[in-house]
């Protein structure tokens, strides 16, 4: 049955009214510093199962549960399984940055469901550091798995706005928590049981941080989800806008180097061209591509003066005004640093990219 979808202002009386919803097997949408997630209680496999359905996403993706800041991490994990050299990097990553940014995958134990883990034996853990999170968390007593609020495959919403976009009819409350302040997701580590580490997925937390704080190197092997993904590709294929995104070089944008894809895209002739610029000015290019290829141009920055944070915050929301802005096609610029956040922006745009 189609549901009469409510954003709410997160007053402490809609706190208590949306965590009450929590504890009897609802689903939710909330704020967290990355992106907004679609929330229900990881223990009960019958709300796992209401976001799978409400996201469209297929049950071979495992989701991430959050924590309270006072809830031990061995509620969830067997921690008997990892090593002594597992163990203290486990307390070093956590005392650094939980609560934040950071998702750990970690050995489960048999009361997480397997609907949450896509049956695999490892659990990923966050502790997010958004308030309305932490108050949601505090006052359900419960763990919450929650992926990000969008339908499978298209892109993570960063304001209560985009969820009710993304999801209206499929839940009933989204707690509004203003714009997100990271806006990327969560990194996603690793931790095996020997104590080695390995980064399935870039975001708030760089690799170099993590290599520099442990004083070792981090692996970057595809996750077991994604090689053991019944259809390769899906997975891959992320966060996508509506109409094809193409990934072009700055040189190539700013009409200083020609540029094989620009000519293929050109050859498409699109209705309406957008233009995702990393750094600088977006007016000027606009108006030059505009009367270069005799059609409307409309291009956003991700940053005008070119800092990776600001770029982050904006990119999905960027990205989605392009999309709604009656652009065809889209052509954007990759991060021109791959280290620190700017290496989880270009792995979000290079998975928004058409292959
Ligand atoms: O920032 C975030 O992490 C956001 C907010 C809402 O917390 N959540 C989020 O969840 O991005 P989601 O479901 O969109 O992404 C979860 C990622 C997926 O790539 C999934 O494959 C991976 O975590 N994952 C979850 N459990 C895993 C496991 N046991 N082993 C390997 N990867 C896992
Ligand atoms: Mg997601």
């Amino acid at each position: 049955m189609k549901k009469h979808t409510q954003i709410l202002a997160p007053t402490a009386e809609n706190i208590a009214r949306v965590a009450d919803a929590l504890k009897n097997g609802d689903i939710a949408a909330m704020p967290t510093e990355t992106v907004y997630g679609l929330a229900g209680n990881a223990l009960d496999a019958r709300a796992v199962a209401k976001i799978f359905d409400a996201k469209q996403r297929p049950t071979f993706d495992p989701l991430i549960v959050h924590l309270s800041e006072q809830t031990p991490v061995d509620t969830l994990v067997d921690i008997k399984k990892l090593s002594k050299l597992a163990r203290e990097r486990l307390e070093i990553l956590k005392k650094n940055y939980w609560p934040g940014p950071l998702t750990l995958v970690l050995p489960k134990l048999a009361l997480v469901p397997d609907l949450v883990t896509s049956g695999l034996n490892s659990v990923a853990i966050r502790v997010p550091r958004h308030s309305i999170a932490q108050a949601l968390l505090t006052q359900s007593g419960l763990p919450l798995a929650a992926p990000s609020a969008n339908r499978f495959g298209r892109i993570s919403p960063t304001k209560a706005q985009d969820v009710m976009n993304e999801l209206q009819g499929r839940l009933d409350w989204i707690l509004d928590g203003g714009p997100c302040e990271i806006g990327v997701e969560s990194s996603v580590l690793e931790l095996r049981v020997d104590g080695s580490l390995n980064l399935l997925r870039p975001g708030g937390i760089s690799q170099l941080e993590i290599e520099k704080l442990l004083q070792t190197q981090v692996g970057r092997e595809l996750s077991l989800v994604e090689k053991a993904s019944p259809s390769p590709g899906l997975l891959e294929n992320h966060y996508a806008p509506g109409c094809p995104l193409f990934l072009l070089s700055g040189p190539a944008l700013r009409g200083s180097e020609p540029d094989r894809v620009f000519n293929e895209v050109l050859r498409k002739r699109p209705g309406r061209l957008g233009v995702l610029l990393y750094s600088g000015k977006p007016q000027k290019i606009q108006s030059q591509l505009s009367l270069i290829l005799g059609l409307p141009v409309v291009a956003l920055s991700l940053s005008e003066n070119g800092d990776p944070l600001e770029a982050a915050k904006n990119l999905f929301s960027h990205l989605r005004q392009l999309d709604q802005s009656g652009a065809e096609i889209l052509l954007a610029e990759p991060c021109p640093t791959i280290s620190g956040i700017g290496h989880a922006i270009t792995d979000r745009l290079a998975r928004a990219a058409r292959k």
